[in-house]
């Protein structure tokens, strides 16, 4: 275990387990249909290329980068798009993976941009949500674990860029 990571929240056997679940509902779901899975860069990046793995709808991908933290852990109040799509997703079925909802800024500013560029339908497949802190009308379709308000890392989120690695999530000391 990582020296300041506390407490293991979810185990790599939690997590796959939980993104199989999610996979067979997302197939269901798309049956007869091609969407455009998003990779929202970089927190998203594991559990994408897990959840698409396990599922037999045939996807898109495409990646995305945005920015409402900065460095700090404290939302900033404005989405920065850092990196675009190469696709135009204009008629098409989004998705939208993200690793994690906090406050949902994010989320709902991403939501109103896909919108406006004329996606068909925009869902949202999350890891983690953490409820509790949510400030903006956003409720993800497909969500793997609710999580209590607490900074954790790993298996993609990071904290000032470190622990993404790990293969786990867990809360920092
Ligand atoms: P929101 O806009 O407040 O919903 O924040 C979402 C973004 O904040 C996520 O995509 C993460 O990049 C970051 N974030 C929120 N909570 C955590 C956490 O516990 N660990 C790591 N990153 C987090
Ligand atoms: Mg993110």
């Amino acid at each position: 275990m990582h020296e300041t990571v506390e407490k293991i929240l979810l185990s790599e056997e939690q997590i796959e387990e939980a993104v199989e679940k999610i996979a067979r509902r997302i197939d269901s779901d798309y049956t007869g249909k091609e969407p455009i899975a998003i990779c929202v860069l970089k927190g998203s990046v594991m559990f994408f290329s897990d959840l698409m793995r396990r599922l037999q709808t045939p996807m898109q991908f495409d990646f995305m980068a945005v920015s409402s933290y900065g460095n700090s852990s404290e939302s900033s109040g404005t989405l920065k798009v850092m990196t675009d799509l190469r696709t135009d997703v204009k008629g098409r079925d989004v998705l939208i993976v993200e690793d994690i909802i906090d406050s949902g800024f994010t989320l709902m500013k991403l939501k109103e941009l896909l919108g406006k560029r004329g996606a068909a339908s925009v869902k949202v497949v999350t890891l983690l949500d953490k409820w509790e802190r949510r400030e903006y009308p956003v409720i993800p379709e497909y969500c793997c674990f609710q999580i209590p308000d607490e900074f954790v890392v790993g298996y993609g989120l990071d904290y000032a860029e470190k622990f993404r690695q790990l293969p786990y999530i867990g809360i920092l000391r």
